[in-house]
């Protein structure tokens, strides 16, 4: 393939990657959007591998490469449950970072990828070099423990060093001061003594970076180490030249960046105290048993029995689902529910906050599969103002997301965060099998309001019984 034909290639694909993220956008043009990337990065590679760069010699090593690397990860996308995507998200990331040191370090040993660079153009390439692999190191061990946190295998309180502050500053010193000791190195060996230290460095930053970060910000971290890991592959495409590789990881670090940002104004946190560290526990805490946080209130129980009369009788209805409802895989039976009620002339909408679930859009996706009418799902502030004219509310597997304290006490840990005004509706009814917390382990005033219900138990079976006692 002639070096003309790869670079038309490449514009297609670039063009690809835009639309696909396009149509990632909404739920209806999703499917479309992911066919779009799919085509675009098959036409990539295919241009890359029958490009004029890559030899005979080497196709075979790269076929290899590619059936060891694509069963990985045809395997690890089938066994994936849907609530474990963001630890497999932050895996992923994790190659990123480690590609783009292998590369980097690879391009700096190889004679003949600078051999006809001097001056200002060997500094360029060289700086290349240092910043790819200074990115792809803190990515790679950063996402590591972002797994690890995400998976439980590494508790989710964060780890809060003293003088975390000054070891980060000084490790910064210390990586610009070998920064010029590598771009002045006068051999390879030389330069790899700087680009080693600096390396070592960067991975301990990212672990220390993460590892400070509680349980409740960690999705907000791993967008933001989907943000590092496309400035990391866009690192990698200067090094090596390639055009696609820089647009690509530019792509995907600016739409990192601008998800999290969203993230973080969704969970009224500021994007430089998320990284700073220390908010959140990573895991529900039953609040009667933790000390300070003891529940304010009584709570009034409801039956399934008693709910499906409430929704009979209904003309508005919102549900609100959360995190518990993916747990539970409840999905189709309030796809079911929702049906068998507009059928009845009940006007039924879903209310979806940004940050519900543990991962951006994880409801939509849920709602989607179940084959929920798009056009009835709502974004948190589409329909908040609706909640006084609703019967009823319905919250299934939610709690952070519907925390009235958010608005009403200034001390709360989640004080700002916009919420789903529940509380607002006639009578708003909780599904939840406990009295435990949410994500962000505080307590839920809701739960003791008195036009509030709870409905205890697993979503999913909870749902069931209503959904017989509609049809009875
Ligand atoms: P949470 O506040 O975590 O509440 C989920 C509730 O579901 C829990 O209180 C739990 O109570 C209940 N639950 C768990 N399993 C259940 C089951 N099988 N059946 C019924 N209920 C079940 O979730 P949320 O309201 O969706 O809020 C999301 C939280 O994640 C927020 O704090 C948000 O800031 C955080 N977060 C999300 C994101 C993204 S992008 N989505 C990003 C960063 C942070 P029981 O244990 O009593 O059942």
């Amino acid at each position: 393939m002639s070096e003309s034909l790869v670079t038309v290639s490449y514009i297609g694909a670039t063009i690809l990657f835009i639309l696909s993220l396009g149509g990632l956008s909404h739920p209806e043009t999703s499917l479309r959007g992911n066919l779009y990337g799919m085509i675009g990065m098959t036409l990539a590679v295919l241009a890359t591998i029958f490009g004029p760069r890559v030899t005979m010699a080497g196709i075979p090593w790269i076929i290899g490469a590619m059936v060891v690397g694509g069963g990985i990860g045809l395997y690890a996308a089938r066994v994936v449950k849907m609530t474990q995507m963001p630890e497999l998200v932050a895996l992923m990331h994790s190659l990123v970072g480690l590609a783009a040191c292998l590369v980097g370090y690879a391009n700096y040993v190889d004679p003949a990828a600078s051999a006809q660079l001097v001056g200002a153009e060997k500094s360029i390439h060289e700086i290349e070099i240092y910043i790819g692999i200074l990115i792809g190191a803190i990515t790679f061990s950063g996402s590591i423990i972002a797994f690890g946190k995400l998976s439980g295998k590494i508790g989710g309180k964060p780890l809060l060093l003293p003088a975390r502050h000054w070891m980060n500053l000084l490790g910064l010193l210390i990586v610009i001061y070998f920064g010029w000791h590598f771009l002045h190195a006068e051999t390879v060996s030389a330069g790899m003594i700087g680009l080693t230290v600096m390396t070592v460095i960067a991975l301990l930053f990212g672990i220390h970076m993460v590892m400070a970060i509680g349980g409740a910000d960690m999705p907000v971290v791993v967008s933001m180490l989907n943000s590092y890991s496309g400035w990391a592959a866009a690192a990698t495409g200067f090094m090596l030249s390639n055009d696609l590789l820089i647009v690509t990881g530019a792509l995907v670090g600016s739409s990192g960046a601008i998800l999290s940002y969203i993230m973080c104004k969704a969970m009224a946190r500021n994007f430089f105290s998320v990284i700073a560290g220390g908010f959140g526990t990573g895991g529900g805490t039953v609040v009667a048993a933790s000390g300070d946080a003891q529940p304010a209130g009584e709570v009034v129980a409801i039956s399934a029995p008693e709910t499906a009369e409430l929704l009979r009788e209904a003309r508005n209805v919102i549900i609100v689902p959360g995190y518990g409802m993916a747990v539970a895989q409840a999905q189709h039976t309030v796809c079911e529910i929702t049906k068998y009620l507009r059928e009845k002339g009940v006007n039924v909408r879903f209310g979806i906050h940004p940050v519900a679930g543990r991962m951006p859009g994880h409801m939509n996706v849920l709602l989607a599969e179940a084959k929920v009418p798009y056009d009835i799902v709502f974004e948190m502030d589409e329909l908040n103002a609706d909640f006084p004219d609703t019967d009823v509310a319905m919250v299934i597997g939610a709690n952070d997301i519907v925390n009235p304290s958010a608005q009403d006490d200034p001390n709360s840990p989640i004080a700002g965060m916009p919420v789903l005004e529940v509380w607002k509706a006639k009578t708003s009814i909780v599904m939840k099998r406990s009295m435990a917390s949410g994500y962000a382990g505080v307590d839920n005033p809701l739960f003791y309001k008195e036009n509030n219900r709870m409905l205890f138990g697993d979503a999913k079976k909870m749902l069931d019984e209503v959904f017989v006692a509609l049809k009875s």
